[in-house]
């Protein structure tokens, strides 16, 4: 059995006593109600105080959005694994659309990065996606696995298998209210299932979460998480709300 995650992604949002009063709710009204694990993605700031909220639970746990790509030294404004893992932090979204974007952030240095966060026994989030006009063309399956052939076909299978796990999300489909249906997000989880079987084996590609992400809400998690291969979602204004986050939990 892969392990069910719901990951949200607070991105650039809220102060701090808003982020407490989120998770404040959140241990409330998700605490103990599936057996997915609740990622929560906080800013930088947030994660000592939100963990510190979370204390020893099981369930909830929290995640860093980035990652540098170098060990340690003169990079200002960065973070790096190893601090993340200093405290004990345990998964960290590396690769999301924004950072290509608007950071630039190509294959081949998230490759690096990826490198870093498992380095310190932090679990990478790997995002990958098509951009809108990619998929009109029709090539947005190579485009994915050309992004997971980058990051990630480096590792060892054994890596890959336990300690990485992956989210889908169509660019197009972000903060858009646009979701994709759940054949496209069915589909191309098996796309990416398939191509990490033909590399490695089909006992990696069975253990690997992967996760869809884009427009999730309470309205629609249901749908989207009963496919075969979709673990779970990456989910970004819906995460931002206790009540729509937790029901959206309660969906897996
Ligand atoms: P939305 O759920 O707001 O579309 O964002 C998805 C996302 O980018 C999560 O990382």
């Amino acid at each position: 059995m892969r392990q069910k995650i719901v990951a949200g992604n607070w991105k650039m949002n809220k102060t701090l006593e808003e982020a407490k009063a989120l998770t404040f709710e959140l241990l409330r009204l998700v605490d103990g109600t599936t057996k997915a694990k609740v990622v929560l993605c906080t800013p930088f700031p947030y994660l000592l105080p939100i963990k510190e909220l979370l204390g020893d639970n099981k369930q909830i746990k929290v995640a860093a959005q980035n990652c540098s790509e170098h060990e340690s030294g003169a990079y200002t404004g960065e973070v790096s694994a190893a601090m993340l893992k200093s405290m004990d932090v345990p998964y960290v979204i590396l690769g999301h659309s924004e950072r290509r974007q608007y950071f630039g952030e190509d294959g081949k240095l998230l490759a690096k990065k990826i490198d870093k966060a498992l380095e310190h026994h932090v679990t990478p989030i790997f995002c990958c996606g098509e951009p809108l006009e990619i998929r009109e063309k029709g090539t947005h399956e190579e485009l994915v696995k050309q992004q997971i052939e980058e990051s990630l076909f480096h590792l060892s299978g054994e890596v890959l298998e336990h300690h990485v796990v992956i989210a889908y999300e169509p660019v197009w489909a972000i903060g858009t209210g646009k979701t994709a249906t759940s054949q496209q997000a069915q589909d191309m989880h098996a796309v990416i299932r398939k191509h990490i079987a033909s590399k490695y084996s089909q006992t990696v590609a069975n253990s690997i979460p992967i996760l869809y992400g884009g427009s999730v809400g309470a309205a629609n998690a249901k749908e989207l998480f009963s496919n075969p291969d979709v673990d779970g979602g990456l989910v970004g204004g819906a995460s931002l709300k206790s009540k729509d986050f937790s029901e959206i939990v309660k969906a897996i």
